[in-house]
């Protein structure tokens, strides 16, 4: 990994400064580059930021767990890179304590908004949307390949179109090729497990969860939404209903067949039942759902803890996402 050059004081300036309510107005501006379902991706500070996109993350309640975080953050690029033989862009970690919060910036090389995959799939023609989701396919099927080949790890990842990137000469004006290459960019969530035991903390995910929530979160969502990773099938049927958030329902009869036909025929000994347009269907209204009420969820909580408790909201919250 190439070294980079932090400006961490740059961050600190950035951090002091920082309304999370309006990230894009502090006396060092972030620029916001792409919303996850739970975090925020963006530039600091234009040219002094140094080409890279940044995600805050603000929720280690104290040292040792920012340092195990930071400890299976680098071990689940190092396995997905060296072990399945996916590429991640450069990137890396740096973590203070600031006003007297513990936070961790990762950090990436940024790439060419136009070249990850939720806006490419806008701006290539049709035959090539189907060849991208079939490479997205070949892709994953290398985790299930070192999955099956571990005795010792096994490996989640989350499929999502959002998630990949074409790389190189295709990347600037984007184009899907067969020999395009792609790239996997989200990593924050490390989700793995070494002899069965899950590596990252779950409560973790319910940092940023309201706390009138965190209950029902963990008692209904929290060993779903991590386990549905881990299965080959589920992360293409959460692949195919993205495109339903991308408004391109018309494409979803012809990916189901392309992931039927990959399951049938190059990824055969899988043996992966085919996936079915029901399915598709309520998985996607059952997870738009549960986004929904969670980021509505959010708002409320981020309204009380600043307007009416007063005690601060240190997240920063996509402004509303499209389905
Ligand atoms: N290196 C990068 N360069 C440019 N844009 C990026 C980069 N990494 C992420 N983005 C943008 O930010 C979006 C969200 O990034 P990412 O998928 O890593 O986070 P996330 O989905 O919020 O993660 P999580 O679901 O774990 O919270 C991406 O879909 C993309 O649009
Ligand atoms: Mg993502």
């Amino acid at each position: 990994m190439p070294g980079f050059d932090i400006d961490l004081e740059l961050l600190r300036e950035f951090e002091r400064g920082l309304d999370p309510l309006h990230p894009e107005a502090g006396a060092i501006p972030a620029h916001i580059l792409g919303y996850g379902e739970i975090s925020t991706v963006f530039e600091i500070g234009a040219e002094r930021g140094g080409d890279l996109a940044y995600k805050r993350m603000p929720i280690f309640r104290e040292e040792g767990e920012l340092g195990g975080y930071r400890r299976i953050y680098h071990e689940y690029n190092l396995l997905l890179t060296q072990q399945v033989g996916l590429t991640i862009p450069p990137h890396g970690e740096v973590s203070f304590t600031e006003g007297g919060r513990i936070l961790c910036f990762l950090f990436q090389e940024k790439l060419p908004p136009q070249s990850i995959g939720n806006r490419a799939i806008h701006l290539v023609p049709e035959p090539e949307v189907l060849l991208l989701f079939r490479l997205v396919m070949r892709e994953l099927r290398k985790v299930w390949e070192f999955n099956r080949a571990s005795e010792r790890f096994e490996i989640g990842i989350d499929g999502q179109i959002s998630n990949w990137a074409l790389a190189g000469p295709d990347a600037e004006a984007p184009q899907v090729r067969p020999e395009s290459r792609l790239l996997y960019l989200d990593t924050s969530t490390p989700l793995y497990r070494v002899e069965g035991e899950e590596q990252i903390d779950p409560e973790l995910f319910l940092r940023s969860a309201p706390s009138f929530l965190v209950w029902l979160i963990r008692l209904l969502f929290l060993k779903d939404v991590v386990t549905r990773y881990y299965d080959f099938r589920l992360v293409a049927i959460d692949l195919i209903a993205n495109f339903y958030k991308e408004q391109m329902k018309g494409l979803i009869p012809a990916l189901i067949r392309e992931a039927n036909d990959f399951f049938a025929v190059e990824a055969s000994d899988f043996k992966v039942r085919p996936i079915t347009r029901k399915e598709v269907d309520s998985y996607y209204r059952e997870d738009a759902l549960i986004w929904r009420l969670y980021l509505g969820a959010r708002k409320a909580d981020r309204f009380l803890r600043t307007r009416v408790t007063r005690t601060g909201y240190p997240y920063i919250l996509p402004d509303r996402v499209e389905r």
